[in-house]
């Protein structure tokens, strides 16, 4: 495997991503965190960082001590430190390069650089360079603007880089990266779907036996691969609990379950549609709503898991973004969505928990998904939040109104299927809005709520750019909704991006 150390940058997770669609498998680490050079490591990448490094708070490691022992690569800061701390001359350029820049290779038959382009397109994003080497070092390459964008220290397999090969802007950075991970640092590319799942079936099967493990699916995605996994594991000894909270979209329970069921999978289905009514019942606040939903939840799934004599484990469909440890550079940040649903579950089950997709990315749970036969309308279901509609009616939420909404819902994404525009969309949703407004239909005055129609491109939800979906398509969607929808005689669409706006209204 391939170490990337974390220094901060906003490319980090993205550099880790470039590798393991090398079919290399890699791991982020804080750059303070100690890393112990074993027969499994193969090289280390350390990232960029917002720091500079004469900085007194800037992010340091000492690399002399696996120089020349594994192929290090530094991008970026990680070239600059490299430099800085061997006595070479770092500081802020003339010149701020950000952007694409075009590196001159002056060496084209090294390694680093074999099947690239003698002058190839890349991307830069620094205040500092390195403005003189150390004496050992060598350049590489170098841009217009900048004498060093590449270099190696002489004797050993250790490089820098002052370009992002991890952006696609960097047309080659793909192959730069290969050509490190697998000429220079020998890793073999057998980091594929079907190998994870080799893998981990086994490992599942070896540590957990004949014990019982409960689950809570909620026919996402991530939940859904982590137990067609323990499934292939362990089979029926897998319980699952697939919980009606009264808040998911129109026919949502009754489909998931019977494709589930479909799968083989040992779930079963609770209606809990009523417990959650009352819950809710005079809360508008959105926060005050999520702790509601939540603790609802867990009061269930607790009594319907004790139903199950013995069990010892729990399954989680936790992913890696949800475990890499951030570099803080900005101090504590604030909650903004407390988007935790099911915080404190096990604590309060004693059960330990089991996550088998803890390694994987988003795009390599499809990946999963797919190689484990299962079925589109799962892998390619948009992201849902866990309190679901219930985020989604502003203020309080009843029965009546969750009809509304989920009937306007309803014909939106099926509209948006129907013009094949749901597969390009990373998000969308109806909104209903605590207010009412004027009307006329006939010859009547209505005086009824409004929905708000949502549609996102992301690709993580960090960040979001609204969609921007066809007038044609809209106008359809909103005379469909008006029409059909008994309380309803208005419909806007949200042209706010994230940020500053959230892709939940509440
Ligand atoms: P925001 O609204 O923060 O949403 O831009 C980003 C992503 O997170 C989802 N989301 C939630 N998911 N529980 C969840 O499981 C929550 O309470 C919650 N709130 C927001 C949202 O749907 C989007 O995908």
């Amino acid at each position: 495997k391939i170490i990337v150390l974390d220094f901060g940058s906003q490319y980090t997770q993205l550099i880790a991503r470039r590798i393991r669609e090398l079919h290399v498998y890699c791991e982020i680490l804080p750059f303070n965190r100690p890393v112990s050079l074993n027969s499994e490591v193969k090289g280390i990448v350390l990232s960029g960082s917002p720091f500079s490094v004469k900085d007194p708070n800037a992010p340091t490691v000492d690399t002399r001590q696996w120089r020349g022992k594994v192929p290090l690569l530094g991008i970026c800061y990680g070239a600059q430190w490299m430099a800085h701390q061997e006595g070479g001359e770092v500081a802020p350029s003339q010149i701020r390069e950000y952007g694409r820049a075009t590196l001159q290779i002056d060496l084209p038959e090294h390694p680093l650089f074999a099947g690239m382009s003698k002058a190839s397109q890349v991307w830069m994003s620094h205040a500092d360079s390195i403005l003189q080497l150390p004496p050992h070092f060598k350049i590489l390459a170098h841009t217009e603007n900048i004498p060093v964008a590449a270099y190696e220290i002489e004797g050993e397999p250790t490089y820098g880089i002052q370009f992002h090969p991890e952006v696609t802007h960097s047309l080659e950075g793909k192959q730069l990266l290969h050509n490190f991970v697998v000429n220079i640092c020998g890793c073999s590319q057998s980091w594929t779907p079907a190998s994870f799942i080799e893998q981990t079936v086994a490992s599942l099967k070896e540590q957990l036996g004949n014990d019982k493990v409960v689950m809570a699916l909620s026919g996402g995605v991530d939940s859904s691969v982590a137990a067609m996994l323990l499934h292939r594991a362990i089979g029926s000894n897998l319980y699952c609990i697939f919980v009606d909270n009264g808040l998911l979209r129109k026919n949502e329970f009754e489909q998931v379950l019977e494709t589930y069921r479909g799968l083989g999978l040992n779930i079963k289905g609770v209606d809990a549609k009523q417990q959650f009514y009352d819950a809710l019942r005079g809360i508008s606040d959105p926060e005050a709503k999520r702790k509601a939903i939540g603790r609802t939840f867990i009061e269930i799934f607790d009594e319907e898991a004790h139903k199950i004599q013995d069990v010892k484990w729990l399954g989680q469909g936790t992913i890696y973004p949800d475990v890499i440890e951030s570099v803080s550079v900005n101090g504590p940040s604030v909650t903004i969505k407390s988007h935790h649903n099911v915080g404190g579950l096990p604590e309060r089950m004693k059960l330990k928990v089991i996550e088998p997709l803890r390694s994987l990315f988003k795009d390599e749970v499809r990946e999963v998904g797919y190689a484990l036969g299962l079925p589109k309308a799962i892998i390619g279901r948009h992201p849902f939040p866990g309190p679901g509609l219930g985020i989604r009616i502003l203020g309080e939420v009843t029965p009546e109104k969750v009809r509304i909404l989920q009937e306007a819902d309803d014909i939106y994404i099926e509209a948006l299927r129907r013009s094949g525009w749901y597969d390009k969309i990373w998000q969308a949703g109806a909104i209903l809005l605590p207010i009412h407004s004027v009307g006329v239909m006939g010859d009547e005055r209505t005086y009824e709520q409004v929905v708000a129609l949502r549609a996102v491109h992301s690709t993580d939800g960090m960040t979001a750019d609204w969609v921007h979906l066809p007038y044609e398509l809209l106008a359809d969607i909103s005379n469909t909704i008006i029409n059909r929808v008994k309380g309803v005689n208005r419909v806007v669409y949200d042209i706010s991006s994230k940020p500053p706006a959230t892709i939940e209204w509440e």
